[in-house]
């Protein structure tokens, strides 16, 4: 017999609700704020007031999409952390409330952790990775190298000790007066751009770890003297330096992930998280399945940015293992 999930996501600034079948994703519904395009960031009160309006609907769909009644649910898996605490509220009190009223059980799901296991949605033209495996984790919050034993034993090998790539891809956009969030932006700007045209400095970071900080400041510092030169500097450079950005920081995310795969031995790589979208990290990987020989592992673009569809998937193989919460649990904010 079938085991349906719902799962629901609600960390940030993106409300979701999906529908999984056993390992099938059957319905997957964002609602997105734009709200805090305003703000350049995402302002925490205004993206739990949205929560608050949108969890309703978006639950409401996904049943609709899956064609299923709530009825039928066998569980409710939640993001409870890391995220935003107003935020993370949302979703946690809406699927105490909602399984306590349906009598199933609660399953707690780590946001990081889902990102990673959503390459195990069922996919009929793709493998999952195989144990142990490498996962770049890259999201506005996280820059993180995993080595991923199993479904349930994951160990972060290496870190941001400042900031993660996604805000290095919005913080150089927001210097280049793009929209928020801008790592999208940069990566079609930077299609038309040349790569090499401008030089951005690597940190010097021991181990498997990353730094951003340093790129950001110095980007704000070539441009701030360029305008001081040309005022239309950015106008007349933007795809350049689209091109130039992207390039640095898929290098630097680059350079760490080849040394984890050299001294780990494991060739067998995955990246996961919003900024995985981006089609300069993916021809990096690829480019690197050539060069080095990995098994490369690249998520659907609807997996990469937050999305329920992972929670579900990650609520499923907790399901099998009826690691079920209790509805005192409470969320977390900063990664366990
Ligand atoms: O995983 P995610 O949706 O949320 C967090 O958990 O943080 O990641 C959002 C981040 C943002 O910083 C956004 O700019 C970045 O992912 N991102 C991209 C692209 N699409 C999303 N960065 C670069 N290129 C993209 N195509
Ligand atoms: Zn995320």
């Amino acid at each position: 017999m079938s085991i349906y999930i719902l799962g629901l996501e609600s960390s940030c600034d993106d409300t979701s609700a999906a529908i999984i079948q056993d390992n099938k994703i059957l319905a997957n519904v964002t609602a997105n704020q734009d709200v805090h395009a305003n703000y350049g960031g995402v302002v925490p009160e205004l993206a739990s007031r949205a929560h608050q309006q949108n969890i309703i609907p978006v639950v409401h769909d996904a049943l609709r999409n899956a064609n299923i009644s709530k009825n039928q649910l066998n569980a409710i898996a939640f993001t409870n952390g890391p995220g935003l605490l107003g935020s993370l509220l949302v979703g946690t009190s809406f699927s105490k409330a909602f399984a306590l009223g349906l009598n199933i059980p609660i399953i707690e799901v780590d946001h990081m952790d889902a990102h990673i296991l959503a390459h195990f949605i069922y996919d009929e033209n793709k493998q999952p990775p195989k144990f142990p495996f490498l996962c770049l984790t890259v999201s506005g919050g996280h820059s993180q190298i995993v080595l991923v034993k199993d479904k349930s034993s994951m160990e972060i090998i290496g870190k941001t000790i400042d900031d993660a790539a996604g805000e290095a891809f919005d913080k150089a956009a927001k210097i280049l007066g793009l929209p928020y969030p801008g790592g999208p932006y940069i990566d079609k700007l930077a299609k038309d751009g040349n790569s090499k045209a401008f030089k951005f400095p690597h940190p010097n970071i021991p181990n498997f770890d990353y730094s951003f900080s340093g790129l950001k400041t110095s980007i704000l510092y070539f441009v701030r003297d360029r305008l001081k030169e040309n005022k239309n500097f950015i106008e007349e450079n933007k795809t350049d330096l689209c091109a130039s950005i992207q390039f640095t920081i898929v290098e630097i995310l680059l350079k760490k992930l080849k040394l984890a795969s050299q001294k780990t031995g494991i060739n067998e790589v995955a990246i996961a998280g919003g900024v995985s979208a981006n089609s300069g990290l993916r021809n990096a990987l690829l480019a690197e399945r050539e060069n080095s020989g990995w098994i490369v592992y690249i998520p659907k673009f609807e997996y990469t940015t937050d999305n329920a569809a992972m929670i579900a998937m990650a609520g499923y193989f907790k399901y099998l293992k009826k690691e079920f919460a209790d509805q005192k649990i409470r969320p977390y904010t900063r990664q366990k």
